[in-house]
């Protein structure tokens, strides 16, 4: 299965509630090898929802969510931890650990998934922070450091085990546009040079422009359209000519 044109994500008919709220409303969609796609829809849609379906931090009420043919929610133990080293995921707020310094934090996902010898640990939590640009805070605690740091060191988590399919919950927030412009080549470089699976929640269009190969606009648990970007930011949808005309970007 490496003929570059093969799935490796795929929702089938996903329905997912809270209570008596419906999130996920029969959502169908799926990501093809070395593809991204970036998710987009308005606040409280079910973004992040998707996200940890994906990763199998939460399952479907019905239907299937699908990792290389092979179904999340039925996968246990080593299995699970296989596809855990597999993926990376960017938490939208970061989720670093508060009790332990930044260094510690990215270096979490090897020491919990393989037994790789710590100076070699290290050395790879450092190549990680380098390559988002956080320098010199490997002591630091989380508490001590700016929100986009924050953003940035959570990124160099989910980078940690070479993941094949990353899972970006707005990797720009809280960033610069400098920062932003970098964080977005990263993301694009590792797509284009080790041919990385993506799914990128994001409302900034330049990060969209620059990774995407999709966008699937999400609204009410369903996807409203999915296009590539550039039919999506010209399309006269009203609702999207609605939601991106009120975009500060
Ligand atoms: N564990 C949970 N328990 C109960 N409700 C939840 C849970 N997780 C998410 N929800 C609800 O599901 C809805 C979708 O949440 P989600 O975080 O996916 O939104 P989002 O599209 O990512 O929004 P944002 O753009 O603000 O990040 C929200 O109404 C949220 O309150
Ligand atoms: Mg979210």
């Amino acid at each position: 299965m490496t003929n570059g044109d093969d799935v490796i994500l795929r929702f089938r008919d996903v329905h997912k509630s809270f209570g008596t709220q419906k999130v996920l409303d029969g959502l169908s969609f799926e990501v093809k090898r070395g593809r991204t796609l970036a998710i987009m829809g308005p606040s409280g849609t079910g973004k992040s929802v998707v996200l940890r379906h994906a990763i199998g931090l939460m399952q479907p009420d019905s239907g299937t969510v699908e990792v290389e043919g092979r179904d999340v929610a039925k996968l246990r133990g080593k299995e699970l931890a296989e596809l855990r080293r597999r993926m990376g995921y960017l938490f939208q707020e970061g989720a670093l650990i508060n009790w332990l310094s930044v260094g510690e934090n990215v270096c979490l996902p090897l020491r919990e998934n393989t037994n790789l010898p710590d100076a070699e640990i290290r050395k790879r939590a450092e190549e990680k922070l380098a390559l988002v640009r956080v320098e010199n805070a490997w002591d630091k605690m989380p508490s001590q450091i700016s929100g986009g740091m924050k953003k940035r060191v959570g990124l160099a988590r989910a980078l940690i085990t070479d993941p094949e399919i990353i899972l970006y919950d707005e990797p720009n927030a809280g960033l610069d546009p400098e920062i932003s412009a970098s964080i977005n080549e990263l993301i694009r470089e590792l797509k284009v040079r080790l041919g990385v699976t993506a799914i990128v929640v994001e409302h900034r269009v330049n990060c969209i422009k620059t990774v995407a190969d999709e966008v699937l606009f999400l609204e009410k648990g369903r996807p409203l359209v999915q296009l590539p970007p550039k039919e999506f930011f010209a399309s006269r949808h009203p609702r999207l000519v609605q939601f991106l005309g009120t975009d500060p970007d």
